[in-house]
């Protein structure tokens, strides 16, 4: 098989899944793999080998290294085993619904990730035939169903296949069974083969066997893999076999340590000195490319979640103004149920860190047989968006594990601007301005220490307010969304403009209200804004280049063209949601109840 050099970042999902067999002991590779994982998923984990013919498994609620040491998952005899992180989708947090699951009879191991959306109906036909379940999970259904297939037919691989297509959703699981054959099915979750010299891994994520090889097959949906003895078969979901190209994987930049950070969260804050300036760089064909389909096509939608969907927003402002283009930006958990609605031939751009967030999917599946165009761009070149798209422009700026999207927000954006400077002839300049942009940045992230005090002044504040107008408005809501993500502390992102149709009824003098006020054409609008608030009592912090008495305290944005400013303003952002988490003692890289990418609707 030939082997392809290619860079690729990561492959996320809300569980991770991992096997492995080869020569080695499977538990202690299984605990570090999932360690490297379990950024994306962390409420239980669990692990299970076959030695001699038996299937053990350990598990239980928690972090994997305090998993590991309170349970010794690492001690787990055997060459072969699966292991898990679990991000709970359904059933409480407990050890029994962790995974893997088993079999009544004990000897077919599951973990799985994604959700099985057929699960009840499936789990009623089995209990009628007798199997017990010991978990409240969709999950434990592959385990029965693998059993009932393999234990009337004796076989093993018709058992796998029959299973993997009686499943409905999005899933990928791999399954260990107790005469020592291990099995992957993928259907719209990734599931990834690694090639190592003593072994083989499979794994939802290259991430988890990183470590121990860089060549990896990448598998499609409805594949299947199936590693018995010494061979490994892959065949789809019809029992035909497939060929899958062996990729050599490597990081561009940028690893996946912390370094000398105590968070990556930080770090990747951090990095955004590097990752701003190249951003679209090298990919100038694409950009170009894109900006000519922007610029003939009738409507542009841009689309996203959470922090993409901010990106978004300033987007649609951008071609609007600059472009003069007429677009829309619409959140894709939205979008979704508007795709029959939309106006003809569109052009969609997608935006996503991961590309596997399945509410952005869900837009593009729908809309690409109707006719529109995809553009995406990813973080991860390998992502189910990026192999949906007719164009796919790629972040580049390295792995971002923390939950909270911070570096990836500013790429995506500066590649924003790239298109939109192309397609009107260069107005925005952003080319001349990247080296300024760059000091600009790193003046911000080394700046930290005055937002750190702030962050302490403000912790004990119920609510927070984020104020912007216009193109300042996007960033108000993803300012807003990093408090309330990393702290815990409600926070509301809110037009400036609209205070006084609401809103203000909320601030008297416990309230925390930050406020953009860069030097345009939203100056003295917003300036008044902050002094009907300052007259209700409530603390002011100020993000501008003018300081003015009206705050209580000034954060300064350095001096770039005020069409770049979003870029910059998010960065104080960033910086106190993270000095808050570690005010409230909460881990800014792991997130209560969020994953780092939402493949589940
Ligand atoms: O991977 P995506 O960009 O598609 O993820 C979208 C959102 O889930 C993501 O931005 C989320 O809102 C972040 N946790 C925000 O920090």
């Amino acid at each position: 098989m030939a082997i392809f050099n290619y860079v690729i970042k990561i492959i996320i999902s809300v569980c991770s899944i991992i096997g492995y067999k080869g020569e080695s002991l499977a538990a202690p590779l299984l605990v570090t793999c999932l360690k490297k994982m379990e950024y994306r998923g962390y409420d239980s984990v669990g692990i299970g080998t076959i030695n001699d013919g038996k299937v053990s498994v350990r598990k239980g609620v928690g972090r994997v290294e305090d998993v590991d040491s309170n349970l010794l998952l690492r001690v787990l005899p055997g060459r072969i085993g699966i292991g898990h992180t679990r991000w709970a989708t359904h059933g409480k947090v407990t050890e029994k619904n962790a995974h893997p699951h088993t079999s009544c009879n004990g000897e077919i191991a599951v973990v799985h990730n994604g959700i099985i959306q057929n699960y009840s109906e499936l789990k009623s036909k089995l209990m009628r035939k007798g199997h017990i379940f010991r978990s409240e999970t969709d999950s434990e259904v592959i385990a029965h169903l693998l059993e009932e297939d393999y234990v009337s037919s004796g076989d093993l691989r018709g058992a796998v296949l029959n299973t993997a297509k009686k499943l409905t959703g999005a899933f990928s699981f791999i399954a260990a069974f107790s005469d020592g054959t291990i099995a992957g099915a993928r259907f719209d979750e990734p599931l990834i083969v690694g090639i190592s010299n003593d072994g083989y891994y499979i794994s939802s994520d290259v991430i988890g066997f990183l470590n121990y090889t860089d060549r990896a097959i990448f598998l499609d949906n409805r594949d299947i893999v199936i590693l018995k003895g010494s061979e490994m078969e892959m065949i789809s979901f019809d029992g035909a076999p497939v060929m899958r190209p062996v990729t050599q994987v490597a990081w561009e930049f940028g690893g996946i340590d912390k370094g000398t950070y105590a968070h990556y969260t930080i770090k990747e804050i951090n990095e955004q000195v590097e990752t701003i300036f190249k951003s679209g760089k090298g990919q100038e064909d694409k950009i170009e490319q894109v900006s000519e389909l922007l610029k003939s096509a009738p409507f542009v939608y841009f689309t996203g979640s959470g922090t993409s969907y901010h990106c978004a927003l300033v987007a649609k402002a951008l071609l609007s103004k600059y472009g003069r283009r007429k677009s829309d930006a619409i959140m894709s958990s939205e979008f979704q149920y508007l795709v029959n609605d939309i106006e003809p031939d569109p052009v969609i751009v997608a935006i996503s860190q991961s590309g596997e967030t399945a509410d952005v999917l869900e837009v593009v599946k729908k809309a690409k047989p109707l006719g529109s165009k995809i553009i995406s761009i990813v973080n991860v070149p390998t992502s189910s968006l990026a192999r949906l798209s007719d164009i796919s422009i790629s972040m580049n700026c390295g792995p971002e594990i923390g939950v909270a999207a911070t570096k990836s927000f500013t790429s995506q954006l500066t590649i924003l601007y790239a298109i939109i400077d192309r397609l009107s002839g260069g107005v925005i300049g952003l080319e001349n301005q990247r080296t300024k942009l760059q000091n600009a940045v790193k003046e911000l992230v080394e700046g930290q220490k005055l937002i750190e005090q702030i962050a302490n002044e403000i912790k004990n504040a119920k609510d927070i307010y984020v104020l912007g107008r216009s193109i300042h408005y996007p960033i108000a809501l993803e300012g807003a969304l990093k408090i309330k993500e990393l702290s815990y502390v409600h926070a509301e992102g809110i037009p400036a403009g609209e205070l006084k149709h609401g809103p203000l009824a909320l601030i008297d003098k416990n309230s925390c209200v930050l406020v953009l006020n860069p030097n345009d054409s939203t100056f003295d609008d917003v300036k008044a804004n902050a002094h009907e608030i300052k007259a209700r009592g409530a603390s002011l912090i100020g993000i501008g280049s003018s300081p003015s008495d009206v705050y209580d305290r000034f954060i300064a944005i350095p001096e770039v063209d005020e069409v770049l400013l979003p870029i910059l303003e998010v960065i104080p952002f960033q910086v106190i949601a993270y000095y808050l988490a570690l005010e409230k003692n909460a881990n800014p890289d792991y997130p209560r109840n969020l994953a780092k990418s939402v493949t589940v609707k």
